[in-house]
């Protein structure tokens, strides 16, 4: 497939997990990545991937909860390709909790990473996104369509991203662009192999959130991005999308 041919998509959280399998893909499409994450030796070796597999990206570290970054890494997307035709915020962190015990500032990273972030960057490629007539993926989870134990934070993030994009499509319905939301259940990626949960957290609460049919690869979910983000989906704007394997069927 060639879908992304000419086109130029600015992948946040490009480093790890399911923004590498989303930057990996769109650039096997003919996109030309521009991958920002915080971390810089694990970017560099997402680019020489895509770069050995053929595929076009470049890569700035970016902390996407700083406002000033966010607006250079998109200057410095379209200064790099002369245009921006996708922004797919990936970028995230879940850090468990017992909600008493959250400090304003773990709650505020939270919600810069999360929430914020993905304002910032759209806020910035706007401009962009309506003169290519491209669009907006936000990743947020099914932890932004229901609650989740000792994740008080990042609910509150997920939720507020899915209200912002929502917001976003219904503002911009008569321009050409498409905003729309992935919420992924469980992917086997660092995020997960990271967790830390908190001393005598109530494991039956837990498992409430557990993937009723195994964890998903990256690679399932991003698929769907690339898909949102494709000519494809022309007819797809303000949708929430769950790539769950059911888990919030009901
Ligand atoms: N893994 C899951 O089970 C799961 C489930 C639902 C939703 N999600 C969401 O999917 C997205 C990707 O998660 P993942 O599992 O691939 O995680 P991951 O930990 O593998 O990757 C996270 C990425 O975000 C980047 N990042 C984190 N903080 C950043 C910051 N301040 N500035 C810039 N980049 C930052 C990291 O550098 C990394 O590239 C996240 O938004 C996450 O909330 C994950």
């Amino acid at each position: 497939m060639d879908r992304f041919s000419g086109k130029v998509a600015l992948v946040t959280g490009a480093s790890s997990g399911l923004g590498a399998a989303v930057a990996t893909r769109l650039a096997a499409e003919g996109a030309q990545v521009f991958g920002i994450a915080r971390n810089r030796d694990a970017l560099v070796a997402i680019q020489q991937q895509v770069r050995s597999d053929g595929g076009d990206m470049a890569i700035a570290v970016t902390d996407v909860g700083a406002y000033e970054q966010c607006i250079a890494a998109v200057a410095k997307c379209v200064e790099q390709y002369g245009q921006l035709d996708c922004l797919v915020n990936v970028a995230g962190s879940h850090r468990f909790h017992h909600t008493p015990e959250i400090t304003p500032q773990e709650w505020r990273q939270e919600l810069d990473i999360n929430l914020n972030g993905p304002f910032f960057l759209c806020q910035a490629a706007l401009p962009h996104l309506l003169a290519s007539k491209g669009n907006i993926v936000n990743v947020a989870s099914i932890a932004g369509l229901e609650g989740q134990p000792y994740s008080a934070s990042y609910c509150a993030a997920k939720h507020g991203l899915i209200g912002f994009s929502k917001s976003l499509a219904l503002e911009y319905t008569k321009h050409d662009l498409r905003v729309n939301v992935v919420c992924p259940g469980g992917m086997a990626t660092p995020q997960i192999d990271n967790i830390q949960i908190p001393e005598d957290a109530d494991f039956d609460l837990l498992m409430r959130s557990a993937a009723l049919r195994g964890m998903m690869d990256a690679k399932e979910v991003a698929s769907v991005i690339a898909f949102l983000a494709s000519a494809d989906a022309s007819a797809v704007h303000g949708a929430v999308y769950t790539v769950d394997r059911g888990k919030t069927c009901g």
